[in-house]
């Protein structure tokens, strides 16, 4: 049986990861309707596709749209709190989801570690995406990639370094700054290395991660998790570079801020705060660009066939506050989805071992 939609009545306290419980709700605001009324969610019409761009080369009037799409977005948690477009909200959605605020089928639902880690954060990039474009009343606003896999993109896009700007989270570990080069393949400690070999080393990771380990769909997406089923099997980019670029970002667990709160990792480093960095998006950018370049590499890399896959539902308020039910199976293409990714050259093609 297929993961269900949760429904915002059972949602209820979700816990840090290795720590307390979150000190408050991640649930979502109420419904207008019953959640056995929620309808399922269709594309809207569009002309024009949204194209999402490499993060590092774009221009200073795009950092300034976004920039202003974002702050109207944290305007909301300070005006209406309740608003489910606002910018707390719409972090506390990836909490419900990942830190046990909704029990399914006996256990705590958990869109990681598992086959529904694409699809989900997709369906919910997708969503971000349609609200940061309705709050400047630009219908083809595009959230920029990550683009980690190329040597261009392997350190913090500068726009997210502007401290003061609405992008700058400073919560961040204050080491990604400054330009820093990335370590895709690390967990949290540093190898002494030149930055040259320490880029060569993310394309070979790279290329190990997209091709030699991935050759099929449950290596590359994670092993199947149906109702009932709680499994802890990652695929291949989740574990890396996936998580390596969240403990990056995020602080040091168990160091200090300047409050002296204890750190779990915030923002990026903990699954219940890391929707509050705003590169957390673009970040699921890229990891999202990979879906669609791992089925270009071909051969057996294609979607998963599996109905409890493709049935599976999450739910989501769109960019007009209304909530949908969503199905795996509606968004295995983003063109039909109305956006598409800028072509970057993909390097770490080249770099087998
Ligand atoms: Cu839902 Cu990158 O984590």
């Amino acid at each position: 049986t297929p993961i269900p939609s949760p429904d915002l009545k059972t949602c209820g306290r979700a816990t840090i990861s290795d720590g307390p419980l979150v000190p408050y709700s991640c649930c979502p605001p109420p419904m207008p309707t019953n959640f056995d009324t929620i309808p399922y969610y269709k594309f809207p019409s569009m002309t024009k596709l949204r194209i999402r761009t490499p993060a590092h080369a774009v221009d200073e009037e795009y950092i300034a749209k976004y920039n202003l799409a974002i702050s109207r977005m944290r305007d909301l948690d300070k005006t209406e709190p309740l608003n489910p477009l606002g910018f707390k909200q719409q972090a506390n959605i990836h909490c419900a989801y990942c830190n046990g605020a909704y029990i399914i089928g006996g256990k705590e639902l958990q869109v990681h570690n598992s086959w529904l880690f694409f699809p989900f954060h997709r369906w919910y990039l997708y969503f971000y995406e349609r609200i940061l474009g309705k709050l400047i009343d630009d219908p083809t606003f595009a959230l920029p990639y990550w683009n980690w896999d190329h040597p261009k993109g392997m350190r913090l896009p500068p726009m997210f370094d502007r401290e003061g700007s609405s992008l700058y989270d400073e919560r961040r570990n204050q080491q990604v700054r400054n330009g820093t080069v990335l370590d895709l393949g690390s967990f949290g400690d540093k190898v002494e290395t030149t930055q040259l070999q320490l880029m060569s080393n993310n394309l070979t990771l790279m290329y190990r991660q997209m091709v030699t380990n991935a050759p099929c769909p449950l290596l590359f997406f994670g092993a199947p998790y149906v109702l009932g089923n709680n499994v802890e099997a990652p695929g291949t980019i989740e574990t890396i570079p996936h998580i390596p670029v969240h403990i990056w970002a995020g602080t040091v667990r168990g160091s200090k801020f300047p409050n002296g709160d204890v750190s779990y990792g915030e923002d990026m480093g903990n699954f219940y705060s890391a929707g509050l960095d705003p590169v957390f998006y673009c970040h699921h950018g890229n990891v999202d660009r990979m879906w669609n370049e791992w089925k270009a590499i071909g051969g057996k890399r294609r979607d998963i066939s599996e109905k409890d896959w493709l049935n599976s539902e999450f739910f989501f308020y769109d960019e007009h506050k209304n909530p949908y039910r969503v199905k795996v199976r509606d968004c295995l293409d983003t063109k039909k989805m109305g956006y598409d990714y800028a072509p970057m050259p993909t390097p770490w093609r080249n770099f087998k071992p």
